[in-house]
């Protein structure tokens, strides 16, 4: 049987375009995916929309729609994009769907018999956009500090959820488990900034809006935010449902991808329901940091947004993709801007990879009319070089990808695109061809092919469609040649021959157009 692997990516408000900050989680988690279903195990990725709360219900009203009409054009939109941008997901959950609301309620039923939730009172700051309350010391000159928008302060009965209760548990936990959270220095700002100053309750009802889960024993209050939203990774499942086979096989989570401003709710509350339930707690939770603009966060209001789609339509799937994925450091924010995003195209996709499947396939057309020769063991230094590189940039790749270090690892398939490109400067095949040294001729033209093959091989989880278009001009068709088990092998036997003419995959932009035109968009 094959090995499980159970993805989820957060549930998204359904408030609006989603721009490519929002899509990075997405495409993170997809390409994660990908990884490991080449590896040959049976992996499940679940994203969907997170539907209640009073922001929720005032935006359906102002589009004079009832809020599960509007929230389910949302979902479908989110959907429309995602398949777009290639994201197999294989389930996606709204949590206005009976499935969760039902299993919900149960949950929050077994908090309040357990006594982890008791009746109280909440008096806080609240920011009705971001659905969150504030203490006084929290706000940023009197207001919101994510939003910066105006606060009320408000106070009513509430539920509240006996974090306090399990803070020893999960500082427990974190010490024994060294990979539950990635990159490492998030969990020192959870111990120092939350769980050592002493954890506070959570509030997880409201009785001001009704839009939301109801608490069966106590029909005032709608269940608030974040025991309705954490739940979907299970509800998902089918966890406490009639036919929960997919949560027997698939949790606990193996991997649960979230952005920055919500760690702190996946890295203390999530594990204390999860513990208050008695399950297993995913094996790692990885945050990941924004995607910035020059002038801050995006935002409509600021112009300064870009859109999937836009990158899309213009440089293709894969070069968004390749963008995202490249640019995201692990310890801070990434500052997007068009001359980076133009320099990737043009420096990383245009001039090295492009340009090295180029000219492999027009030598080999040239000097062995399109056949690429057998793999012969020649005492040739520079081949074994080029090997051993080859092989010590794979395991490079696959250490730090595992490692969730994925801008990293993909500069290391850069440096092996880099050092292919630099062999042919070595070798000078012209030479060779020139003093008709054949057999050093073809062991070169050996080494390009397949150091095309596994460059194929290794790019396939994130830019599938280039992977693919390097496989059929290189000549590889055969499935069996374009998986992780035969990455590290050199084969010795395939009669393979290249395309007649090569394509470009990726042409040279014109820099100030392109500049021009990204910061066009931004202001529409
Ligand atoms: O937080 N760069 O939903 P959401 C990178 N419903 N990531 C970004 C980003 C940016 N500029 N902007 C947003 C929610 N994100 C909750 C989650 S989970 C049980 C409930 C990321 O739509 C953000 O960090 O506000 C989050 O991971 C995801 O987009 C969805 O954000
Ligand atoms: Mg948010």
């Amino acid at each position: 049987m094959k090995d499980k692997f159970y993805i989820t990516t957060p549930i998204y408000y359904p408030s609006g375009r989603f721009h490519i900050g929002t899509a990075y989680t997405t495409v993170l988690a997809n390409s994660i995916k990908q990884y490991h279903k080449l590896k040959g195990k049976d992996v499940y990725l679940i994203t969907g929309t997170d539907e209640h709360g009073q922001k929720i219900e005032e935006k359906a009203k102002e589009q004079g729609k009832t809020p599960k009409e509007y929230v389910d054009e949302m979902a479908a939109m989110a959907k429309e994009l995602w398949t777009k941008m290639g994201i197999e997901y294989d389930d996606f959950i709204q949590t206005t769907e009976e499935r969760h609301e039902k299993i919900v309620q149960k949950i929050f039923d077994r908090f309040m018999e357990q006594g982890d939730i008791y009746k109280g009172e909440y008096e806080g700051w609240y920011c009705i956009p971001c659905e969150t309350f504030f203490t006084q010391t929290q706000l940023v000159d009197g207001k919101c500090p994510d939003c910066g928008r105006e606060v009320k302060l408000m106070k009513e009965e509430a539920y509240f959820f006996n974090m306090k209760k399990y803070a020893d548990k999960l500082l427990q936990y974190y010490e024994e488990h060294p990979d539950f959270i990635k990159p490492d220095y998030r969990k020192n700002e959870m111990i120092n900034n939350f769980i050592k100053p002493g954890l506070e309750d959570l509030c997880v009802t409201r009785t001001s809006f009704e839009w939301g889960i109801k608490v069966l024993k106590d029909p005032k209050h709608v269940i608030y935010v974040w025991v309705d939203a954490l739940t979907n990774y299970i509800t998902a499942l089918g966890y406490l449902s009639e036919n929960d086979s997919l949560f027997q096989k698939y949790w606990p989570a193996d991997l649960q991808i979230v952005g920055k401003d919500i760690a702190r709710f996946h890295l203390i509350y999530w594990p204390i329901f999860l513990m208050a339930l008695d399950l297993p707690l995913p094996k790692t939770i990885l945050v990941h940091n924004w995607i910035m603009m020059k002038d801050g966060k995006m935002s409509k209001s600021k112009g300064n947004v870009i859109y999937p789609e836009t990158l899309m339509q213009r440089y293709g799937l894969d070069a968004l993709k390749y963008f995202l994925l490249r640019e995201m450091p692990l310890s801070q924010d990434e500052i997007f801007s068009p001359e980076a995003f133009v320099e990737r195209y043009n420096f990383d996709l245009c001039n090295d990879l492009s340009n090295l499947l180029n000219r492999t396939v027009s030598m080999v057309n040239k000097y062995f009319e399109g056949n690429v020769p057998y793999y012969h063991q020649t005492p040739n230094e520079v081949d074994e070089e080029l090997e051993s590189y080859t092989l010590q940039q794979i395991e490079k790749f696959e250490e730090k990808w595992n490692e969730y270090e994925i801008a990293n690892s993909i500069q290391e398939i850069w440096n092996l695109i880099a050092r292919t490109n630099k062999y042919i400067d070595e070798t000078m095949p012209w030479q060779l061809a020139n003093k008709e040294e054949t057999e050093k001729l073809e062991s070169c033209m050996y080494h390009l092919v397949e150091n095309l093959r596994k460059i194929a091989i290794l790019i396939q989880p994130f830019m599938k469609e280039t992977a693919m278009n390097i496989f059929r001009q290189i000549g590889i068709e055969k499935q069996e040649m374009k998986t992780w088990e035969k990455l590290k092998e050199y084969p010795k036997k395939e009669t393979i021959k290249v395309i007649e003419k090569g394509e470009p995959i990726f042409m040279r932009l014109n820099v100030q157009e392109e500049i021009e035109f990204l910061k066009n968009t931004m202001k529409n």
